[in-house]
C-alpha cells in the first residue's frame, strides 16, 4: 500500500476494517470488501475512485475487483448523493404493484429525475432491483429504513418527514 493511498483511509475506517478482517483468515482478507466500502462511504458520503483504490490496496486485492463490487451494488454511491438517497424498487412484485407511478410521482414531487438530487442537496433519487421486501410491494428504502404498500399519500407523509 503506497503512502498516499494509507492517508486516504482514516484511523478510524481503518480500525474497523482490521475489527472486521477478524473473522477471515490472513488470505482472504479481500472477502470483507462489502463492508471496507461500506465504511468508507459512511464516512465520505460516497465512493470515488481514489477511496476505492485505497480500499483495494488495503485488502490487497486487484482495483478492477473492487470497482466490480462498487458498481454491482446499489447500496454504493459512485458519486456524492443528497442527505436521503430514496432506493426505489422497481423490480418484478414493485412493478406490478404499482413502483412506476411511485417514481414518477417522486420525480414530480422532488423535481429530479433518477440519480437526480435536488437543489438544496437533501435527496437523491435512486432505482433499485429487489430489495427483498416484495411481500411490502411497492416500495422503497431511505437510509437503513424501508417503507412499504406505498400511495401518493403515504410517499408526501415520507417526505415531510425528512429533515
Ligand atoms: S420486487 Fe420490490 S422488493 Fe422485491
Amino acid at each position: 500500500m503506497t503512502e498516499t493511498n494509507k492517508t486516504l483511509l482514516s484511523a478510524a475506517v481503518r480500525a474497523k476494517i482490521d475489527a472486521w478482517l477478524q473473522r477471515y483468515p490472513e488470505e482472504h482478507k479481500r472477502s470483507g470488501v462489502l463492508e471496507a466500502l461500506r465504511y468508507v462511504q459512511e464516512e465520505r458520503g460516497w465512493l470515488n475512485e481514489e477511496w476505492m483504490d485505497a480500499v483495494a490496496d488495503y485488502l490487497g486485492m486487484p482495483r478492477i475487483a473492487v470497482y466490480e463490487v462498487a458498481t454491482f451494488y446499489s447500496l454504493y454511491h459512485l458519486k456524492p448523493v443528497g442527505r436521503h438517497v430514496i432506493s426505489v424498487c422497481t423490480n418484478i412484485s414493485c412493478m406490478l404493484r404499482g413502483s412506476e407511478e411511485v417514481l414518477a410521482h417522486l420525480k414530480k414531487r422532488l423535481a429530479v429525475d433518477v440519480h437526480g438530487t435536488t437543489a438544496d442537496g437533501k435527496c437523491t433519487l435512486k432505482e433499485v432491483e429487489c430489495l427483498g421486501a416484495c411481500v411490502g410491494a411497492p416500495m422503497l428504502q431511505i437510509g437503513k429504513k424501508y417503507y412499504e404498500n406505498l400511495t401518493p399519500e403515504k410517499i408526501d407523509a415520507i417526505l415531510a418527514s425528512l429533515e
